[in-house]
């Protein structure tokens, strides 16, 4: 299959042998990991994608599957000549990592899902994403950014700088590709019991976008994953709960050895 990739930017900081890669979900960048990759930096060499259409990554139009997206973050391992590395994605960045550990389960040697599934959309959750995209197209970025900030957390005072966060790194290639891609991912289930490494899994036991049933079922179908809920926390573990999202990280990078 021909891909055409493009280069990500990263952010990198900390040094370690195997390095941790943490990906950003929808319609975030790497921004949101920067507490947690800074509490990391002495355990890992820690890198922070921009995914495409995000950030200072490029935007191009089309749709972003979410195995295209992983080909990207291939192509980045591959410039910056890693070969293994513990992969760790938030939500769509956890469809992300699926994808890519679908394709590249060689490459892994730890594996993470915070605030993450690998159940496909039902029809009326695919309709109402291609409902948005619509949106998006005519009114911009703002539809989104809007109506998400206010689920991504319980802390009120988080929502609006998360709004901010979505106006200032989103663009409309980046949503409506993004949009396109979730819709048409495949259910990713099945295959979960192939994943043979270390895998964590974190849930917000106060998520309204991903209910905490979903890292549970999760955890039970990953060969060698466990699960840690958090209570009072929402869709942003590593923002409303940074440290408790290092600890887990840190006893996922143990495991990896
Ligand atoms: C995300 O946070 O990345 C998205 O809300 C995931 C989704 O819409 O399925």
């Amino acid at each position: 299959m021909e891909l055409e990739t493009v280069k990500l930017y990263y952010r990198e900081c900390g040094q370690g042998t195997i390095p941790l890669v943490l990906v950003h979900g929808f319609p975030l960048n790497h921004s949101i990991w920067n507490e947690v990759a800074a509490g990391l930096k002495e355990d890992a060499r820690v890198i922070l994608p921009d995914l495409r259409g995000y950030g200072r990554s490029p935007a191009p139009e089309g749709m972003y599957s979410m195995r295209l997206l992983a080909e990207d973050l291939r192509q980045l391992l591959d410039d910056l000549e890693i070969e293994k590395v513990v992969l760790v994605g938030h939500s769509m960045g956890g469809y992300v990592c699926l994808a890519f550990a679908q394709a590249y389960p060689e490459r892994l040697a730890g594996f993470g899902l915070i605030a993450s599934q690998a159940e496909a959309d039902t029809s009326e959750k695919r309709q109402g994403r291609y409902h948005t995209l619509d949106e998006v197209k005519s009114k911009g970025v703002r539809v989104v950014a809007d109506s998400m900030a206010p689920k991504l957390t319980a802390q009120a005072e988080m929502v609006e700088p998360l709004r901010q966060l979505m106006l200032h790194v989103a663009t409309v290639n980046g949503v409506t590709g993004a949009l396109q891609g979730m819709a048409e991912r495949p259910d990713a289930t099945e295959w979960l019991s192939g994943i043979s490494v270390p895998a964590l899994v974190i849930g917000g036991k106060a998520d309204p976008i991903m209910p905490p049933a979903r890292a549970q079922t999760l955890a039970q179908f990953l060969g060698r994953g466990w699960l840690v809920e958090l209570e009072g926390v929402g869709h942003m573990p590593m923002m409303e709960a940074p440290q408790q999202v290092i600890g887990a990280l840190r006893e996922l990078l143990g495991h990896v050895g």
